[in-house]
């Protein structure tokens, strides 16, 4: 069983103790323990102040400039002669440059030929996988498997090193409770204890505890802070939000990857309440740094130091960088600020030398602890491939983040999961049945689409002659389509750039042809990881894109047993579907092994256990949407799919044309087989809350269920707790996950789980900005999903 409980916090006991008693502020700077201690180590903190004593200015401020010798992953790329720029030293990191001949090309110069000798640290968006490109980090959320997440990283970074790379650009931590925000897909979803369980998983797999071996990468944690609440879902928008809110859970997971030794961050576009995040020192300084002891580096995002005349926070390049550093911004993305105006600044006193010379330690610090001073060169060794051993670890995570949405029995068929045998003849039919690029996914980084698996390969491998196939429609229409083709078009399936785009009309009618032939249809849907996925990729609607959903109705029309996939980077509106198609697998992007994971999935040789991150929305006026709300004075009830019928049940906090529920909640998932779970029993009815302050990162007592499968096939289920705090001195949300645990089941057996529960699962912040426990009573349910009906409590007393 892996089982989950909760990661320890850089606090002390006695910072906690200290809150309850005295509710005085908590003195985290003098209470906190290092969280990377190779980062806090005396000998190599030695090094660094050695090498800084005899570096000049300019060498300094060169070590905190940042740019893409690459490829351009955002606007207005620099065109610099970064040869030069290495050879002088006046260059801390290059982004972009990819493979070991290159880095190496590179790094020849500034080792070899630069004053100090100081090698460059070479960056990259590893996202989801380098060379070999697994599930989108959103779906790998779904499986809810930590040692599937420490795998992936473990061999991205593994791929990445021999391409010359020690920094990756992962894992983005950024809560996100609005699919209309593209970069959903990036993130791990919508909730501060799943994400946290993710990002310490990611940094182990990606830092290994030891950032000097020779197969680790430097983690960036990403985006700082806040970015994922952008008001409206519009990427690069500013953000509003208490501090509570902030705390509670926006921030959470950012604390647990510092926590958990991420060397570096990265901080957002976004403003947070006004102030922009690249040049905020209630952020940068008074969280990072001072309440959780990091002493890694922050790097801005791309552009964002010079953007900051954007936000209007200053007039000039000069008072902009300013702003930067002294928030505590210690390295500038492909800005060029840095190495430009600040140095005149410095010589006019006007910015302290000591704030550079921080600013250039915390830098040297990650370059001597991932070893680059010993080993700057990467070995040149034979071109990669997607060997064997490569694919099946893609596969095999592939096939835990597919979530079974609904699988309803057919007339004459039964259910349609797995594909019954009756199925003779299948039709195959959408746009993402047969197109190796969009199973990448967005962010897909180095991957080649050449080594990905469609649906339609692996189907026509099971079946041979009795697949049926039609591409339905093209991913979007019109014009957008013929943009959408020019990004594809490196796809070897795309159809090339000159050929007209074909009709919807008449390709939706070929399907319904197709459609008519078999015995069953499988959809293969979504929408476009490029342009509609990912970064800059927000929509207004979250709807399938282009004819498809006329597709699906016209398939459906037929009479015709549908199976539908969904291949997309966020929580799509499938109110249509849900209504009217038997059975529904969400894919997301699933990655190289997307057809083979698929099909495994579709035959039964992999029983799905996937739940979902993100709320599924039954409209997109119900955005942002997450299952943690606080409560409302009024809360809905009765049924609310119409107009209420009396006044009684108007004036309730809901929508008068939709439910107020997601279509698939959070946590939701359903297998081959079925769970049955016990009444969950707390191990004691009560605990002071002396004794819960006191508690830190321990227990101070246990749910715990039995879980049985009670079908007739193995299966894996994600068993999740949630708590309510019912009476706090600042209203919590009407469910909060506190634990989960994927537990196998063969068919007939039950286990045992147990949940902890202490300081950590029941605290909350007070409005004194205090993380703390009160007299209360907590609802726990356990169960499948944040539906969890089973339900037990605890109190805290007095
Ligand atoms: C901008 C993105 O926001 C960030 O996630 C990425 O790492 C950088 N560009 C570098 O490509």
């Amino acid at each position: 069983m892996n089982s989950f409980a909760h990661g320890p916090t850089c606090w002390t006991l006695s910072a906690f103790a200290v809150a309850a008693v005295c509710a005085a502020p908590l003195l985290f700077a003098q209470s906190r323990t290092a969280p990377n201690p190779q980062l806090a180590s005396k000998a190599l903190n030695a090094r660094v102040d050695n090498l800084l004593k005899q570096m000049t200015l300019d060498e300094k401020l060169g070590q905190l400039a940042q740019f893409s010798a690459g490829e351009a992953t955002g606007p207005d790329a620099s065109n610099l002669k970064y040869e030069e720029l290495a050879a002088k030293g006046e260059v801390g990191s290059f982004l972009n440059v990819t493979g070991a001949e290159a880095t190496n090309r590179y790094q020849r110069l500034a080792v070899e030929k630069s004053r100090l000798h100081i090698p460059i640290l070479f960056g990259q968006d590893v996202i989801h996988g380098h060379r070999t490109v697994f599930p989108a980090p959103l779906a790998l959320a779904a499986s809810w498997d930590l040692a599937a997440i420490e795998t992936v990283a473990r061999l991205s970074a593994v791929e990445a090193r021999a391409d010359g790379i020690r920094w990756a650009f992962s894992p983005m931590v950024d809560i996100a409770r609005d699919p209309r925000w593209g970069r959903i897909v990036e993130s791990a979803g919508e909730d501060p204890y799943l994400g946290s369980a993710m990002a310490r998983a990611w940094i182990k797999g990606y830092q290994q505890d030891d950032l000097s071996k020779p197969d680790s990468v430097a983690a960036c944690v990403k985006h700082f802070a806040a970015y994922g609440a952008v008001v409206a879902g519009r990427d690069y928008n500013s953000v509003d939000m208490s501090e509570i809110m902030l705390r509670q859970v926006y921030l959470e997971p950012y604390r647990a990857a510092v926590e958990a030794g991420a060397a570096t961050l990265m901080s957002s576009f976004n403003t947070l309440n006004g102030v922009p995040a690249s040049a905020n020192p209630f952020l940068l300084t008074q969280i990072l740094r001072k309440e959780w002891g990091f002493d890694g580096f922050v790097v801005s995002d791309w552009g964002a130091v010079s953007e900051l005349l954007n936000h209007g926070v200053g007039t000039d390049g000069p008072a902009v960088a300013r702003k930067a550093i002294e928030a505590g911004v210690d390295m500038d993305m492909e800005g060029g600020l840095y190495g430009t105006v600040l140095a005149a600044q410095v010589r006019a006193g006007k910015i302290p030398e000591a704030v550079v010379d921080e600013a250039v330690r915390r830098v040297l610090r990650v370059k001597f602890a991932l070893g680059l001073f010993d080993h700057p060169y990467t070995a040149e060794t034979p071109a990669y491939e997607a060997t064997p051993e490569r694919r099946a670890a893609a596969r095999k995570v592939a096939g835990e983040t597919f979530v079974l949405l609904k699988n309803d029995p057919v007339e004459g068929l039964g259910r349609l999961l797995p594909l019954p045998s009756a199925a003779k003849k299948v039709a195959l039919i959408g746009p993402l049945a047969d197109n190796q690029r969009e199973m990448l996914g967005a962010w897909a980084g180095v991957g080649d689409a050449k080594n990905a698996v469609t649906l339609k390969t692996a189907l026509a491998e099971r079946l041979g002659g009795r697949l049926l196939y039609s591409r339905g429609c093209e991913l979007l229409s019109g014009e957008d389509a013929k943009v959408l083709r020019q990004a594809d078009s490196n796809a070897p399936s795309a159809d090339g750039d000159s050929a007209p785009i074909p009709d919807d009309a008449k390709t939706i009618a070929e399907a319904v042809e197709r459609a008519k032939q078999a015995d069953v249809a499988i959809l293969a849907l979504g929408e476009p990881a490029d342009w509609m996925e990912g970064e800059a990729a927000s929509r207004t609607t979250l709807g399938f894109t282009g004819a498809q959903q006329r597709l699906l109705e016209a398939v459906s029309a037929t009479g015709k047993p549908v199976i539908l996939i969904v291949v997309a980077g966020r929580p799509l509106e499938l109110k249509w579907a849900a209504a009217h198609v038997p059975a529904i697998l969400e894919a997301w992007s699933p990655g190289i092994e997307a057809g083979h994971a698929i099909a495994d999935a579709l035959f039964g040789d992999v029983n799905p256990s996937g739940k979902l991150p993100a709320s599924l929305p039954r409209a997109v006026g119900q955005e942002p949407l997450y299952y943690a709300q606080l409560p409302t004075g009024r809360p809905a009830h009765g049924d609310l799919s119409h107009l209420p019928w009396s006044i009684a049940d108007r004036f309730l906090s809901r929508y008068m044309d939709e439910e107020n529920s997601a279509l698939f909640p959070f946590g939701w998932g359903l297998s081959y087989t079925r769970f049955s779970y016990s009444q969950p029993t707390a191990s004691r009815a009560e605990v002071p809350v002396r004794e819960l302050l006191a508690s830190g990162h321990n227990s101070v007592a246990t749910v715990g269920v039995d879980v049985k499968n009670t079908g007739s096939v193995a299966g894996t289920e994600v068993v999740q707790l949630y708590i309510r705090n019912t009476a706090a001195s600042v209203s919590q949300p009407v469910r909060e996950l506190k634990g989960f645990a994927r537990v196998t089941l063969a068919p007939g057996e039950t286990k045992h789980v147990e949940f902890p529960l202490g300081f950590d699962e029941l605290s909350f912040y007070n409005s004194e900005i205090e993380r703390t426990v009160e007299p209360t009573t907590y609802k726990i349910w356990v169960g499948g999903s944040s539906l969890a009906a089973a339900e037990t409590e605890l109190k805290a007393v007095e």
